[in-house]
């Protein structure tokens, strides 16, 4: 047993086919063996294994817990080691607590491949006996280890300077290990102070049913979402396959890829353009032994972080506790090993811990708080609707422009930021038509391609106020290269709220950064009588204005001002 209770396997792992008997029986008395001390490995073991490699022909490892004893004796080929997944430590200070002993028949240090399966599985770690000949005395001994910062060629590892037999058999690997835990602590301590610094790499999977360009767009935006979370993207990539894997969502050797260059770049987080499952999460989180975000995790932190409101900060709480409920096993990696960030934060941070019964209790707790504000609401709307103002919700795709046309429209001054959901909670301004009347116009939340479904259901509330106004404008941003899915994104989701069939009427905004005008012409052709505008510049606001006013007039609303003159 090793200090972290995993069973001593005594198979012999990897390469077998072919080998006789006598072979086999070499190897397994590999794990007879027992170094004691401090010390890297023992004379009669590095004998032994190169004996054994030189018999087989294939490169051999054995991995040695950190009391000494052979707990795997791993056979390769050619020049590949298939070192087998070992239990992590926890903490991102730790090593793993396995070290291995490597001889390449033929000679050779340590070549790439090993040095990545170093740093891949933490290992305390890596020696390669070199030497020419089946016998040890002439022996060079590699050692390398890692480094908790990647150095300029962007390697996680130190390869020490190879030594003679003798030296390696009285190095002081103990020391060395010490030294190198306390180096790894104090580079942990350091990031957590540094919350804000979340380091992230971003993962697509591109399935046939998706156009490169809509993939690359998609992960884009997820890449917006991280840095309005505040994260850093160090690095983003998509992989093309037939289907997400069950499993883990990403394939095998992207995973084994991320897990490498999350260590490179020394990233904090691994965020995922999909929403996972929460056993999907938790291998993930295992195999990058790092924190991972999906896209529902990372809009919700985003919510949590702008929410303003009592009810809007209630909604959040809500969807990040339903959210939570069936990860809470998985939370174990975020919570433990990096405390907080993105996916952690907002209303419901404290809870997190607390067991699945008391969350329970919360969730039905805040439901009842949200049904008696959503009835208070529904109060004050009747009283709007008894008082005859006409009601207009500005819908759109997230950063379309709604906010700064509400500004520019009413003279106020909601914020208005080149930022992701900038707009979280509903916001209502009085708008004086030109032909004299008052309407109430309510900015609402941006939608997103992909509207979580849990964040369908929590704003479904707030998004009352589009159910209920006599006329939807719809701000487009059709400077935007996918103001196409945009505009589709928005339709859907208004028709899961149930609001499909509502008067609307589409503002092609931001005209003033249009590059393409042949974009323009392309979504005059399929929405029904746009207005083009630039919120920002004040361009044909006035017409907005005239045909808003015609609008309420067909749809038989008359105005205040209407039906006082
Ligand atoms: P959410 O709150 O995310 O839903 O965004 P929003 O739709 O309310 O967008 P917001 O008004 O915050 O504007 C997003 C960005 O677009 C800001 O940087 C604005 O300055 C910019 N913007 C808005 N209208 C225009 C426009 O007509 N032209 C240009 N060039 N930029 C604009």
């Amino acid at each position: 047993m090793d200090q972290e209770g995993e069973v001593t396997i005594s198979k012999l792992i990897g390469n077998l086919n072919g080998l006789k008997s006598s072979q086999t029986a070499q190897l397994s008395r590999l794990y007879r063996r027992r170094v004691t001390g401090g010390q890297l490995f023992s004379y009669e073991l590095a004998e032994q294994l190169v004996a054994a490699a030189w018999a087989v022909m294939r490169p051999l490892a054995v991995l040695l817990d950190r009391a000494g004893h052979v707990t795997h004796v791993v056979v390769g080929e050619g020049s590949h080691l298939p070192l087998p997944p070992l239990k992590k430590r926890e903490a991102a200070a730790r090593l793993s607590g396995w070290r291995a002993v490597i001889a390449h028949p033929g000679g050779g240090g340590l070549s790439r491949p090993d040095l990545v399966a170093l740093v891949m599985n933490r290992l305390d770690c890596m020696v390669a006996i070199a030497t020419d000949r089946p016998r040890l005395s002439e022996a060079e001994i590699y050692v390398a280890h890692m480094a908790p910062e990647a150095d300029a060629e962007g390697n996680l590892w130190r390869v020490l300077t190879p030594m003679p037999l003798k030296q390696a058999q009285v190095f002081d690997f103990a020391t060395l290990l010490q030294e190198l835990e306390q180096e790894f602590a104090a580079i942990a301590s350091a990031r957590e102070v540094d919350t804000q610094g979340e380091r992230a790499i971003l993962v697509g999977v591109q399935t046939p049913d998706w156009g490169d360009s809509e993939a690359r767009e998609s992960l884009a935006e997820l890449a917006r979402l991280a840095e309005t979370a505040g994260a850093q993207v160090l690095d983003a990539s998509l992989q093309k396959r037939a289907n997400p894997d069950p499993a883990t969502h990403i394939g095998k050797g992207k995973v084994a890829e991320l897990a490498l260059r999350s260590r490179e770049l020394n990233a904090t987080s691994v965020m995922v353009d999909a929403e996972l499952s929460p056993s999907q999460q938790r291998k993930l989180e295992e195999a990058f032994g790092l924190k991972v975000v999906d896209r529902t995790a990372l809009i919700l932190d985003i919510f949590a972080q702008r929410a303003q409101t009592r009810e809007g900060k209630l909604q959040v709480e809500l969807a990040q506790l339903k959210y939570l409920l069936p990860r809470l096993r998985g939370v174990g990696v975020a919570m433990s090993r990096l405390g907080g960030g993105i996916g952690t934060r907002g209303p419901g941070e404290t809870k997190l811990e607390t067991d699945r019964r008391r969350i329970y209790t919360r969730i039905a707790h805040l439901e009842n708080e949200v049904a008696l504000i959503k009835k208070h609401r529904g109060t004050q709307r009747q009283g709007r609707r008894r008082s005859g103002t006409p009601q207009i919700a500005l819908v759109g795709y997230t950063n379309a422009g709604k906010s700064t046309l509400l500004n520019k429209l009413t003279r106020s001054e909601v914020l208005a930021e080149d930022k992701l959901f900038a707009t979280l909670d509903p916001i209502t301004r009085k708008l004086h038509l030109p032909g004299g009347a008052d309407v109430l116009l309510t900015d609402t939340v941006g939608f997103i391609q992909r509207l979580p479904t849990h964040l369908i259901a929590a704003f479904r509330a707030t998004l009352e106020e589009v159910n209920e106004a006599d006329l939807l404008l719809h701000v487009l941003d059709a400077s935007h290269p996918n103001a196409m899915e945009h505009l589709n994104a928005v339709l859907e989701v208004l028709a899961e709220l149930g609001a499909g069939e509502k008067p609307m009427l589409t503002v092609l905004n931001k005209v003033d950064a249009l590059e393409d005008a042949g974009q323009l012409q392309a979504i005059e052709a399929i929405v029904h009588a746009p207005v083009a505008i630039s919120a920002l510049s004040g361009d044909g606001l006035p017409e907005l204005l005239t045909v808003i006013e015609n609008q309420l007039a067909r749809l038989g609303q008359t105005t205040s001002a209407g039906r006082e003159g």
